[in-house]
């Protein structure tokens, strides 16, 4: 088997792209050797559900895979993640999609050898839905060797009414403090310095309470930064703004999904807080760090969504000033309460709201960047930059983007960068 190839390609988010990491890590144990040739021997697409497009994406690009394995029979593919899940994407492609040879839900990443050896014979559809179970210890493949993102728990018991991850992921489990901080520790000999901890809502980590874990996690020596995200609103606590705010190893960043400025979308999305409450957390956040970098998650177009409605989300985007926004139009999700709800607007309005949200926004990213004009940054230098091979790149401590010229052996530490000019994506900088 040694000179087999395998391919994993990741749409959605940083849990897939951990997920991913993890089937990359049991590929190599394997024997396989990684590769992004098309027609690798091995190719697993883990899969997001969270929007349409990007299961139109998916099925595309497997449809376009056909060509290769006609040509290579003995070729195997296979579709894992959210929307292997879901069971009618597996009726789908066990009808349609012929070629496919396997298919595994989130709850099987850990069978996956199991599941290629059975694959070599027959097709196999895995994607059985077990609560409540984590697997500890499966080898895990990272692109970065300076950052990494590291779960602590999984799964989402909060129910909004548009979103499908609690059907595809299951309910909430935590990780044991000890198995996590064994992973960080295991990052940090390897040099890693800044981590991201992931769960689709980690204010509910249960146990010793998120606000202890990140305390525990910045105490691990060599990591100089924590992370984390996903949070909700609901959940945010006054310990975790005072463990952010006094510890300077807790990044001063936040991402914080607001979804919608008006309290009856709000409610019809099942988010459990009021427009009213989201700016007051805010205003407890910058008032314990005024220079907090803040970002946030906003649908467009939820189906009880109004103009009006609309004109309070472009208020609240306002008023609040975040760094940056990670902007949706909806997408109608099949099982879940809002998929019967009737569209209060068309898709054209819903078109020129998502605009108007963009450039309202892009706006504030400007003005928030070109303040940084002329400051001296802390800046973990991750790499080389993308654009320029002769530059490098790294974060500041708000996650924002900085490239500038310095020698290689920059990478994995961390650098004072004094900022040039400000683009509304990046900065550019200069050593200080
Ligand atoms: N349509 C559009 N956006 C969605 N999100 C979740 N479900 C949907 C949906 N059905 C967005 C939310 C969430 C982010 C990860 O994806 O804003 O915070
Ligand atoms: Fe989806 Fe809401 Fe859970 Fe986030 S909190 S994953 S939006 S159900």
């Amino acid at each position: 088997m040694s000179d087999k190839t395998a391919r994993v390609v990741t749409y959605g988010c940083q849990q897939n792209e951990n997920d991913s990491e993890r089937i990359r890590g049991m590929l190599l144990e394997m024997g396989y050797i990684l590769s992004d040739s098309a027609d690798a021997d091995v190719v697993i697409f883990n899969t997001c559900a969270v929007r349409d497009n990007a299961e139109k994406r998916v099925y595309g690009n497997i449809g376009a895979l056909k060509a290769f394995k006609d040509k290579k029979p003995g070729m195997l593919i296979g579709i894992c993640g959210c929307m292997a899940q879901q069971q009618h994407v597996a009726q789908h492609v066990k009808k349609r999609f012929p070629f496919v040879d396997f298919v595994f839900g989130t709850g099987a990443l850990h069978r996956l050898p199991q599941i290629l050896y059975s694959a070599e014979k027959q097709r196999v559809f895995d994607t059985e839905m077990k609560d409540g179970e984590i697997v500890e210890n499966l080898p895990h493949n990272r692109q970065s060797t300076v950052t990494a993102t590291v779960s602590v728990m999984y799964g989402c018991n909060n129910f909004c009414t548009y979103c499908v991850v609690p059907h595809v992921r299951g309910r909430e489990r935590s990780r044991e403090p000890g198995d996590i901080l064994r992973e960080v520790e295991g990052l940090a000999a390897q040099g890693c310095r800044e981590v991201t901890l992931l769960g689709q809502n980690v204010n509910s980590y249960q146990g010793i309470g998120f606000p202890e874990l990140l305390e525990r996690v910045s105490k691990v020596d060599g990591i100089g930064r924590v992370r984390f995200i996903s949070s909700h609103p609901k959940d945010i606590s006054d310990a975790l703004i005072g463990t952010m705010a006094n510890n300077p190893k807790i990044c001063n960043q936040l991402h914080l999904p607001f979804q919608a400025g008006s309290n009856r979308v709000l409610t019809d999305m099942n988010r459990r807080y009021t427009r009213e409450q989201y700016l007051d957390i805010i205003g407890r956040v910058k008032g314990k760090m005024p220079d907090v970098a803040l970002t946030s998650d906003i649908i467009v177009g939820f189906p009880t969504e109004t103009e009006e409605d609309f004109a309070q989300t472009l208020d609240l985007v306002r008023e609040v000033e975040f760094d940056m926004l990670f902007t949706f139009i909806y997408s109608k999700r099949k099982g879940t309460p809002a998929e019967k709800l009737p569209p209060a607007l068309t898709e054209a309005q819903i078109k020129a709201n998502f605009d108007r949200l963009v450039a309202v926004q892009n706006a504030i990213s400007l003005k928030k960047n070109k303040a940084l004009e002329s400051t001296v940054q802390r800046v973990l230098v991750e790499g080389y930059s993308k654009s320029n091979e002769s530059a490098l790149t790294g974060r500041t401590e708000g996650a924002k983007i900085v490239n500038f010229i310095g020698d290689k052996s920059l990478i994995g530490e961390f650098a004072e960068v004094r900022i040039t000019h400000a683009a509304t994506w990046s900065l550019t900088g200069e050593i200080v």
